[in-house]
């Protein structure tokens, strides 16, 4: 890709507490995953005391759905190490992710972690996850929920969609999908030299299904429709709907577990256990229940509008000015396109524990 700008990277999530308020899908998608974050929470090794037992929640967002899995692996945690043992909970983002929301959900709601556990230790570090964040062999456990699919960078822009699963380009196909895999290893790399000795992480992650199918098809369909109403609309140019790129990859189970294919493990990790699952898609039963299209279709636009209209927004030439309403019709749009016809989502995921070898 020959133009470079902050485009060509991913934006975080909706600020101003908007992803904690839309992130009801997300949430439902990472429960099966607790499970496992409770049962390595369980097996993981242990610093020796007096050592802080330290979690790291990798692509946290604004915390909301980082509350419940962090409470269940603290608990655990707490049951093992003693009830003097500090723990330090590390959340970490993208630089201009939405802390403040973060902090401020951490200090108030009734479901934080933090309440009575005067030796529980919050902090947040705004760095990428494709470089090493936390020193060396410090991390005893760590999570990460709907955040590796995103890329480091755009690779190429998609010249038929915002998202390259549904492009017919090959070339721009190829070309993600390379990204893709250097990426994960990338993210491998710098969670091994993180983790301690023994040390767990259990990811959870956008995926393709067994049949290579990324899902999602009625939500990405409006969202590249509502690119173009713009563009007829005269609210955003036909070179800005050109940049316009979410650039997430769904991984197949081959591709996770390729790094670890030739010998079993990879920089000192191995792949413990791997599933890929459906997501529940309670939008849809809900609907079921109440038939009303324009809630379908507005649950739907919220979480699209949280998540990825922010990165979209990015490639606005003057997005300091006319984010806010670009995010505001992009929703509009979306919602009109969605009622027409409700249809289920398919919601690929992949679910699975890395472990560090201890020597
Ligand atoms: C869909 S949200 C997931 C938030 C939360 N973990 C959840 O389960 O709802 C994805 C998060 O990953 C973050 N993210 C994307 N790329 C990242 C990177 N390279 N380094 C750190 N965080 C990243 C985004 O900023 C965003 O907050």
């Amino acid at each position: 890709m020959t133009e470079s700008s902050e485009a060509n990277r991913p934006a975080p999530m909706e600020g101003h507490g908007a992803y904690n308020r839309s992130s009801r899908v997300q949430a439902a998608g990472s429960s099966p995953a607790v499970p496992l974050l409770e049962r390595a929470a369980r097996e993981v090794a242990l610093p020796l005391s007096p050592e802080p037992v330290v979690i790291v929640d990798y692509g946290s967002s604004a915390g909301r759905n980082s509350l419940l899995p962090l409470g269940v692996a603290i608990s655990v945690l707490r049951d093992r190490a003693g009830a003097d043992r500090a723990v330090s909970v590390v959340h970490t983002d993208l630089p201009d992710n939405d802390f403040t929301a973060l902090f401020q959900i951490l200090a108030s709601d009734p479901d934080s972690y933090v309440h009575d556990d005067p030796a529980i230790f919050p902090c947040a570090v705004g760095r990428s996850f494709y470089d090493q964040i936390l020193p060396s062999s410090s991390v005893t456990l760590g999570w990460s929920s709907w955040a590796v699919q995103w890329l480091s960078r755009v690779p190429a822009l998609i010249p038929d969609q915002v998202q390259v699963a549904y492009s017919q380009d090959a070339g721009v196909r190829s070309a993600f999908y390379e990204q893709a895999a250097d990426d994960w290893r990338c993210f491998l790399v710098h969670r091994a030299a993180e983790l301690r000795p023994g040390g767990r992480l259990v990811v959870l992650s956008m995926a393709l299904d067994d049949h290579g199918d990324f899902g999602y098809k009625p939500c990405v369909v409006a969202i590249y429709g509502a690119v173009l109403d713009l563009v007829d609309e005269g609210f955003i140019t036909n070179d800005e709907a050109r940049r316009m790129v979410i650039p997430t990859v769904g991984r197949s189970r081959q591709d996770f577990t390729a790094p670890f294919a030739e010998t079993g493990s990879f920089a000192g990790l191995t792949l413990e256990d791997i599933d890929i699952f459906c997501g529940e898609d309670s939008i849809w039963t809900e609907f079921q229940g109440h038939g009303d299209a324009e809630q379908y279709a507005a649950r739907w636009a919220a979480f699209s509008r949280a998540s990825v209209c922010p990165t979209l927004a990015a490639s606005l030439d003057d997005k300091a000015v006319r984010s806010a309403e670009f995010i505001d019709r992009m929703e509009a749009r979306m919602i009109a396109r969605l009622k027409v016809a409700p249809e289920p989502m398919l919601i690929p995921l992949a679910k699975m524990v890395l472990v560090k070898g201890s020597s």
